[in-house]
């Protein structure tokens, strides 16, 4: 018997908001062997006519990624776009000084649209406003936006590209109150480049969404001013303000780090009030919301990093292994992406594969999932639909750095026209179950379909490109009594909850 329990009353009218898919979205830098030997292996036997590797494609519609954000990133900051158009013999090598690597520019716009359209995801396209601005930006938006007639966007039909991709979401360069960022910025110099390039890019297309750089994590020291700042110059001309975090367990302490997910709670709380109080003082009607657009668990490999040749070509960098534990806390994550489903209306996990990413590649071998690979696929696959707000209480604890730390994190996607309701959870407790009881009031005729749980009893335990050790099962224990759903979320568990209306 569990001596913890947590009780959750979900109820068809309580809604957070519609979900917008692409809090599902992703992130492809050209970094490490993220796109080269990653997505793109034109001598790998998997490689398809355009050099794409057709197994990491399977895996990456495995997650049903909806939006890729491309091409940085800290390497957008240093980009030419154009050295990554026309013909492949003429394109430069570059020295990647965000990275201190070669690129060779094999891969470039076309290429990766091209892709993208292979995994069904649309594109946010990040323009450079480090080394460069407003002309850069708005001749990139020209050339993949505009139909033709004109200078870019006939040069990308000579490249072959007869149709414009009308590519909606861009983002207004990357991490610019970062000093590591190329060309790094004050707020007020960010704000007035990032305001003038925005007007332009929409002059070019008004149908286009801005996100602005907001800070590049919670804890930097410009934070906060940076947001207020930055959206007082740009409140006009943007729809998004960004927010970038990455954990690790880095004391090794479990407990605290599983509660992490509630700092990420009160950053988007705070950056949601920084915007609402610019609205508030311009009167305006618009609201800014918020694009999540790099988030996850990285810190493995800082120190082998330190290990890399300077200026070698697609060297293995950011490549975290990662461990049971982690996708514990990438759950948590998504499940509070999805409690802000009303301002969060983006959001990436950074990255998908082999940089920071869920899916990793062997050179000239398999792809393969890590754990993280399935928190994500859950929630990408089976949470789509309505956010709705659970009311819960739970069995709480404390940490190193938190108070009152729920065992139970959990939330729940209603989908109106597939009539599933799907119960995201978590147990944090380290040793035991928790006895969970989920009143589903007005969710009359639903059933359990399937109780999805990944767990593993050793904490530290990852997968690798010959063994997957950390996959779900379906046993876990749910049914529905009397208009609950009763279970036991066995300790340190992701649980994936599926109902359906029963015909
Ligand atoms: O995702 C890896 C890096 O993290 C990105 O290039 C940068 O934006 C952030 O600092």
């Amino acid at each position: 018997m569990a001596a913890n329990k947590a009780k959750m009353i979900l109820e068809k009218d309580f809604k957070i908001a519609e979900i917008d898919n692409r809090i599902y979205g992703s992130f492809i830098e050209h970094l490490g062997r993220a796109v080269y030997g990653g997505i793109y292996e034109p001598n790998h036997p998997q490689a398809d006519e355009n050099g794409f590797r057709k197994d990491v494609l399977e895996l990456v519609k495995e997650l049903k990624v909806p939006l890729v954000r491309y091409p940085g990133g800290n390497f957008v900051s240093g980009y030419n776009w154009e050295d990554g158009v026309g013909p492949k013999e003429k394109r430069p090598n570059r020295l990647d000084l965000a990275w201190s690597t070669t690129e060779t520019n094999e891969m470039g716009t076309n290429e990766f649209m091209k892709w993208a359209k292979l995994v069904n995801a649309d594109v946010n396209m990040a323009v450079n406003l480090g080394t460069r601005g407003i002309d850069a930006a708005r001749n990139l938006v020209e050339y993949c936006n505009h139909p033709g007639g004109s200078y870019y966007s006939d040069l990308r039909i000579s490249h072959g590209v007869k149709e414009p991709y009308n590519i909606k979401t861009w983002c207004l360069g990357n991490e610019m109150d970062g000093p590591w960022q190329i060309g790094h910025k004050t707020a007020a110099e960010y704000g007035r480049i990032a305001q003038e390039a925005a007007k332009v890019m929409k002059w070019v297309d008004p149908s286009i969404e801005l996100v602005a750089c907001g800070s590049s994590h919670r804890a930097m020291p410009t934070f906060a001013d940076w947001e207020a700042t930055v959206l007082d110059y740009t409140y006009d001309h943007v729809d998004f303000i960004s927010l970038h975090q990455y954990y690790g367990n880095r004391d090794n302490d479990l407990s605290n780090y599983l509660a992490l997910s509630l700092e990420m709670d009160d950053f988007i709380k705070s950056v949601v009030s920084i915007a609402d109080y610019i609205k508030a003082k311009k009167r305006g009607k618009k609201t800014i919301n918020l694009s999540f657009d790099e988030w996850n668990v990285w810190y493995h490999s800082n120190e082998q990093d330190k290990q890399i040749e300077p200026w070698s070509i697609a060297p293995p960098q950011l490549e975290d292994i990662y461990t049971f534990e982690d996708a514990l806390l990438v759950g948590c994550m998504l499940i509070t992406l999805l409690k802000h489903a009303d301002r969060v209306k983006i959001a990436c996990l950074a990255q998908l594969v082999n940089v920071i990413a869920p899916i990793m590649t062997e050179n000239n071998g398999p792809a393969w999932k890590q754990t993280i690979f399935y928190p994500y696929m859950h929630t990408s696959v089976y949470g789509r639909g309505i956010s709705l707000n659970p009311i819960i209480t739970s069995d709480k604890y404390d940490s190193k750095d938190f108070t009152d730390v729920p065992y139970l994190e959990s939330t729940a996607v209603y989908n109106d026209e597939e009539d599933t309701l799907t119960i995201f959870a978590v147990n944090r407790h380290l040793e035991e179950g928790l006895e969970l009881e989920v009143d589903i009031r007005n969710f009359n005729e639903y059933e359990v379909i399937e109780h999805i749980v990944l767990e593993n009893e050793n904490i530290k335990q990852t997968n690798s490109a010959y063994k997957e050790t950390v996959k779900p099962h379906s046993n876990g224990n749910a049914k529905c009594e009397n208009g609950k759903v009763i279970t036991v979320l066995p300790n340190l568990s992701w649980n994936v909850i599926r109902l359906a209306k029963q015909r």
